[in-house]
């Protein structure tokens, strides 16, 4: 009697651009989960540099920040023996299939996409490139390849996840079952950290205009301590989560503290009740922050003094990564009617 088939272990795929420098937005909305999930998936993590292209980047930049982020995911606890890292360039099959799932992706569905719009909203109209609309076509390519059932991502990913799903479903429709419909994996905290000095907007990596707008995951800790110290707030004293755009200073700060500490929320609250002004919860976010990255910091360096390390890990990484892409890239071609090439 044959053996029953084995059924394959679920599967993750998520990424970062290395278009700026890692913030504890990154950390706690994506990498943190990641490093917790690899464990119970097969997981690939990618570091983005061809989504990093969409917007004006300066080449020796986007070269050294595509290392400094591969680095980045092992010093926040992805293991190489576990997970597969590689850079999302090194696996031609992206923008390949790219291309292909251009051609099923109707123009509306891409010109709704909010961030395409914050994005071109701040370049010139006429020079923003097709490749910034193109984006979540990309993205979604990332993620099919893999056959990932689940992507985790913070809060603003959400839609191009919901993107993602249709343009799977539309394909599986046309040329037949092809691709595995994935997930959003949200984490419960920390998904949309907001900036410090400004807590109406995402803390995003590429905002540069204010150096106190994010902490930065290798930000030494009189940095960190400054930034948080000098965050806005309001006028009031009580520290509990709010809805109300007036406290989102202070809702902030905690959900920072969610972030990292794991705690409830009605144990923060109780935790905090005795202190005597913002500047208490100030000092104590700042505390948990830094004690977190620390060890981060510590494991970059270590990683990063190892010359060759890095780019040894990714040529493995790609190569483990194409043998799984290739596979579904052929089954779409091949699904698409495309005559395969012999042999
Ligand atoms: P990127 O590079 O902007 O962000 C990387 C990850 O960090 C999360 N994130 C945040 N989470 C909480 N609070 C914040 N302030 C914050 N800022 C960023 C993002 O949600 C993301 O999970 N399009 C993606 C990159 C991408 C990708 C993929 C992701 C390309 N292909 C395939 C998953 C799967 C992006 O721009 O992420």
């Amino acid at each position: 009697m044959s053996e029953p088939a084995l059924k394959r272990q679920k599967r993750v795929l998520s990424g970062v651009q290395p278009s700026g420098s890692l913030t504890i937005g990154n950390y706690v909305g994506a990498l943190k989960q990641w490093a917790r999930e690899q464990y119970n998936f097969e997981s690939f993590f990618c570091v983005v540099d061809l989504h990093a292209v969409t917007v004006p980047y300066n080449p020796a930049e986007l070269r050294e920040k595509t290392r400094e982020v591969a680095a980045l995911y092992l010093a926040c606890g992805i293991d190489p023996a576990v997970s597969t890292v590689f850079v999302q360039s090194h696996v031609p099959a992206h923008s390949e299939l790219a291309w292909l799932l251009n051609c099923i992706t109707p123009l509306g569905w891409l010109y709704r996409m909010t961030q395409f719009k914050d994005k071109a909203a701040r370049q010139q109209a006429d020079s923003v490139g097709t490749g910034l609309l193109d984006y979540p076509v990309l993205m979604a390519a990332d993620i099919l390849l893999y056959q990932a059932d689940a992507v985790p991502v913070g809060d603003d990913q959400r839609q191009h996840l919901e993107l993602t799903r249709d343009i799977a479903q539309r394909f599986n429709h046309l040329f037949g079952e092809t691709f595995t419909i994935p997930e959003a994996m949200i984490p419960p905290a920390g998904a949309r950290i907001k900036g410090l000095d400004n807590p109406l907007v995402k803390m995003s990596k590429s905002l540069t205009e204010s150096e106190y707008h994010a902490v930065y995951l290798l930000d030494p800790p009189d940095r960190i301590k400054k930034k948080i110290m000098r965050a806005v707030t309001d006028s009031g004293r009580e520290i509990c989560f709010s809805d109300d755009p007036e406290k989102a200073g202070v809702n902030n700060l905690l959900e920072i503290y969610e972030a990292f500490t794991d705690q409830p929320r009605d144990a923060i609250e109780a935790h905090f009740a005795q202190a005597r002004g913002y500047g208490d919860l100030k000092k104590e976010v700042a505390e948990v922050v830094i004690a977190a990255l620390q060890p981060i910091q510590q494991r970059y360096r270590e990683l990063t003094s190892e010359k060759g390390f890095i780019d040894e890990l990714l040529a493995q990484g790609a190569e483990r990564a194409s043998a799984v892409a290739e596979a579904t890239l052929r089954r779409a071609r091949e699904n698409m009617g495309f005559l395969m090439p012999p042999g």
